[in-house]
C-alpha cells in the first residue's frame, strides 16, 4: 500500500526544515510515544464494545456490525503498532533508538501539539470523532464540502476539550502549543506543524535535507524485519533517503489518506463507523428500540495514581485490580520483548522468529483475552455502580532497551513464569470472567516455551509446576464464547498420525479454523471475527430408533460428523442418500455393533435385549482428526454444553474447522468448505 496516494501540492511554506540528527531523533521520538498512545486510545474503545446479544442491547444483525467495528479498531491499533515498529527502525537507521517511553494516560491536550486530549475512553459518539479528529487529513486534502462536515466535528471535539483556537489555515486543525514562543516552553525544538500528517512532513524534511552519507549511520541488521511480524508485511527496513520516505509515506498513507481507495485508511475507517453509529442510533430509535453497544467501562482506570497523568479512575475492587494489575505487568513484558526484537543484538534468525512470535502471541492471546475480561468486571466505586474497568494500560515500570542477550532471556522467561503462576491462580477465582484462562493458557505454553534447560525452573520443572496447579480436577474442554476450547488436565493429545502433541495442564485449542499454529489458538479468531453460535438452520436434534430382534440401533442425525466410518464399513446397512439410513437386516449383528461402536461422534450407539450401551471404558484423549474435527474420548466434561438427545458423554466430536452449524459439535461442514490442517 505504499506510495500510492497522489501526492498533494500542499502548502507547507510554514514548516520549518529538520537539519540535525538531534531534532531528527527528538521527532521521531515524540512520534513513537504518539503511535504508541494512539494505539492504547484505540484498543480500549474496541474492549469497550460488547461481543453479543449475551451482553444485552444488541439485535443480532447489530451484535454483528458491532463486532465488526471492534476489529477494525483493533486493526487499526496493529497498525499503530506497526507504525512505532517503523519509526524504531527509522530511530536505529540514524543512529538513535526503538523509543517506547510514554507517560501514562490520560495526557491534557497541551501534551501532543495538536489539542487533543490522549484519553482512555468508552466507545462514543464523541470518541469516535475524536478519533477522526486525530487522522483528519492535512489542510487542502479533503473536497470543500467534506470540509464543512468535519469543520464542524472539530469545532464540537475542541469545545469538548474545554475550547481552544482553531487554525482555519490548516484546515481548522486545533492548535494547542500553537507556533513560536508558546511552542518553545514545552519543546526543545520549533513546533510549527499543526496535524499528526504535517508532523510527518515535518520529519521528513530531515531525511530529504541532511545529507544522506551523514545521516544513516545506523546498523541495518539491528533493525526489525517483517518477514518475522504478521504485520501485513508492510515493515520496511530503512537504510537511505528513498526508504525513510516510503516509509513515511506508508505512514501517512496508513492514516489519512480519505478516499475511496483506501478503505483501510484510519480516518476512512473511523468515518465510517461514526457513520453507521450515528444512523444505526437514529433507526432504532425510530423502531422504538434500544441500542446500547458499549461496555459501562469507565474512563482511564488505572491500578494506582501515577504522577505523570492528569486523572483516572482507581480500580477499587478487589478481584478487578488484580486481573488489571496481569494485564500491565503483561503489557510491559511484552513491550520489553518488543523493544529487544526491535534493538536485537546478537539473537539467531531462530531467536528472533521465537521473539517476535511470542509477542505477537503476547498481544493476541494475553493482552486481548485480559482486556475483554477487564471490560466486564466491575470498577468496585461505590459512587460508580455498574460501572465496569477495561484495560488501563498502565506503565507500572520504566520500559527499557534489556540490553544484553542472555540476561534479556532469562529476565522474559522469570517474567513468563510468574505471570503464569499469576494468571492461574487468577482463573480459579469466583467472578473470573472465561477469558483469563484463555490468557492462562497462553502464559503457561509462553513460559514453557522461555523457560532455559540450564536452571533449577527449566521446560520439565515449569511443566510440573503448573500441572499441580489444577490437581485433581477431572480433565475438561470448555468452549470460550466466540473463542477457543479451553481444556484442562487432558495430557493426551495426539494428532491424525498419531503423534503425540506436547499437551500442557491448561490448553486453549483453535475452534474458528484459521490459528497458524494448529491445534493451539494464536488469537486469530478476534481477528476474523469468529462466533461460535449455533445456526438455526442445523440439523435436528433428534433421535431415531431401528430395532430387529434382540439389537436397537440409535442414530441422532444432528450430530453426525459425517467421518463416513459407518458407511465406507457396512454400506449396505448405513446407506448414503437412502430412506431409512439403516437396515439392520444387511448384515449380521456383530458386524453392526463393531461399526457402531466407531462412530466418533455418538450419533450411533446399540443396545442389546433393552440394555444401551452408549459408552466405552477409554482414557481421556483428544485427536486432532485429519483435516476434520477433535475426536474427543475417555470421557472429558463439556461442562453448561446441553447435549443432544441420546449424545455420548464419553466421546463426541467437536468442530475445529469453524463452520459448524451446530457448534461446538462438529456437524461435517469441515468436508464441504475444504477445510485443511496440513500440519496435523
Ligand atoms: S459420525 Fe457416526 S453416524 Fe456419522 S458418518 Fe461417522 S460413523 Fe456414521
Ligand atoms: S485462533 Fe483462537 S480459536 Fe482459532
Amino acid at each position: 500500500m505504499t506510495a500510492t496516494r497522489p501526492r498533494h501540492r500542499r502548502d507547507r511554506s510554514h514548516i520549518a526544515r529538520v537539519t540535525s540528527r538531534e531534532e531528527l531523533i527528538y521527532l521521531l521520538s515524540r512520534a513513537s510515544e504518539l503511535e504508541h498512545g494512539l494505539a492504547c486510545i484505540y484498543l480500549f474503545a474496541a474492549f469497550s464494545l460488547k461481543n453479543d446479544v449475551s451482553e444485552g442491547g444488541l439485535t443480532p444483525v447489530q451484535a454483528e456490525m458491532v463486532r465488526r467495528w471492534k476489529r477494525r479498531l483493533s486493526g487499526v491499533a496493529v497498525e499503530e503498532m506497526l507504525h512505532l515498529a517503523q519509526v524504531s527502525n527509522m530511530l536505529t537507521a540514524i543512529g538513535g533508538a526503538p523509543h517506547f517511553k510514554r507517560a501514562n494516560l490520560p495526557m491534557p491536550a497541551n501534551a501532543f501539539p495538536f489539542g487533543i486530549r490522549f484519553s482512555l475512553e468508552p466507545f462514543s459518539q464523541e470518541t469516535i470523532e475524536r478519533f477522526v479528529c486525530y487522522e483528519m487529513p492535512e489542510a487542502g486534502v479533503l473536497t470543500p464540502e467534506q470540509e464543512k462536515v468535519y469543520s464542524v466535528i472539530r469545532a464540537r471535539i475542541i469545545e469538548a476539550e474545554g475550547g481552544g483556537p482553531v487554525d482555519s489555515m490548516a484546515g481548522g486543525a486545533p492548535i494547542s502549543l500553537g507556533t513560536g514562543k508558546r511552542a518553545a516552553i514545552s519543546e526543545p525544538f520549533e513546533i510549527d506543524f499543526r496535524t499528526v500528517g504535517e508532523f510527518y512532513h515535518k520529519i521528513e524534511t530531515g531525511f530529504l535535507h541532511i545529507p544522506e552519507h551523514e545521516l544513516f549511520i545506523g546498523p541495518r541488521e539491528a533493525q526489525a524485519s517483517a518477514r518475522y511480524l504478521d504485520l501485513s508485511g508492510e515493515l520496511l527496513a530503512v537504510v537511505d533517503r528513498a526508504s525513510a520516505c516510503s516509509a513515511i509515506d506508508m505512514i501517512i498513507e496508513q492514516g489519512e489518506a480519505p478516499s475511496a481507495a483506501h478503505p483501510d485508511a484510519h480516518f476512512v475507517v473511523f468515518d465510517t463507523i461514526r457513520m453507521e453509529y450515528s444512523r444505526e442510533l437514529e433507526a432504532a430509535q425510530g423502531r422504538g428500540e434500544a441500542f446500547d453497544p458499549v461496555r459501562p467501562v469507565v474512563s482511564n482506570p488505572m491500578t494506582r495514581f501515577y504522577d505523570d497523568t492528569s486523572g483516572g479512575t482507581i480500580v477499587s475492587d478487589p478481584l478487578t485490580h488484580e486481573v488489571a494489575e496481569l494485564l500491565n505487568i503483561s503489557y510491559d513484558t511484552m513491550l520489553l520483548m518488543l523493544l529487544r526484537f526491535l534493538a536485537h543484538t546478537e539473537e539467531t534468525e531462530p531467536e528472533l522468529e521465537h521473539l517476535s512470535r511470542a509477542t505477537l502471541r503476547m498481544m493476541t492471546t494475553v493482552l486481548r483475552p485480559l482486556g475483554e475480561a477487564l471490560a466486564m468486571m466491575p470498577i468496585g466505586d461505590p459512587r460508580l455502580p455498574g460501572r465496569t474497568a477495561g484495560p488501563g494500560f498502565g506503565y507500572n515500570r520504566d520500559v527499557h532497551l534489556l540490553p544484553h542477550k542472555t540476561s534479556a532471556w532469562v529476565f522474559f522467561a522469570e517474567r513468563l513464569r510468574g505471570l503464569a503462576v499469576m494468571a492461574a491462580a487468577l482463573r480459579k477465582r469466583v467472578g473470573v470472567p472465561r477469558q483469563v484462562d484463555e490468557a492462562a493458557a497462553a502464559l503457561e505454553d509462553l513460559a514453557t516455551q522461555f523457560a532455559p534447560s540450564d536452571r533449577a525452573w527449566n521446560r520439565a520443572a515449569e511443566v510440573k509446576q503448573f500441572a499441580r496447579i489444577d490437581t485433581g480436577k477431572a480433565p475438561a474442554i470448555t468452549p470460550e464464547l466466540n473463542g477457543p476450547y479451553l481444556v484442562t488436565n487432558v495430557e493426551n493429545l495426539v494428532n491424525s498420525k498419531g503423534e503425540r502433541l506436547q499437551a500442557r495442564p491448561r490448553m486453549a485449542l483453535c475452534r474458528c479454523g484459521g490459528s497458524a499454529n494448529k491445534p493451539f489458538c494464536d488469537g486469530t479468531h478476534a481477528r476474523i471475527g469468529f462466533t461460535s453460535a449455533k445456526s438455526p438452520e442445523r440439523v435436528a436434534d433428534h433421535r431415531d430408533t431401528y430395532t430387529r430382534e434382540a439389537l436397537t440401533v440409535f442414530d441422532n442425525r444432528g450430530i453426525c460428523q459425517h467421518s463416513g466410518f459407518c458407511t465406507d464399513a457396512l454400506p449396505s446397512v448405513f446407506r448414503v442418500h437412502t430412506e431409512p439410513f439403516i437396515d439392520l437386516s444387511a448384515a449380521d449383528k456383530e458386524a453392526i455393533i463393531q461399526a457402531v461402536r466407531r462412530c466418533p461422534s455418538g450419533a450411533l450407539s446399540h443396545a442389546l435385549d433393552g440394555i444401551e450401551h452408549r459408552d466405552q471404558e477409554r482414557e481421556p484423549k483428544v485427536t486432532v482428526s485429519k483435516d476434520g474435527p477433535y475426536r474427543i474420548t475417555g470421557g472429558v466434561e463439556i461442562p453448561d454444553e446441553p447435549r443432544a438427545e441420546g449424545a455420548s458423554t464419553e466421546h463426541y466430536a467437536l468442530c475445529r474447522c469453524g463452520g459448524s452449524k451446530n457448534k461446538p459439535f462438529c456437524d461435517g461442514t469441515h468436508w464441504y468448505i475444504k477445510f485443511r490442517d496440513d500440519k496435523n
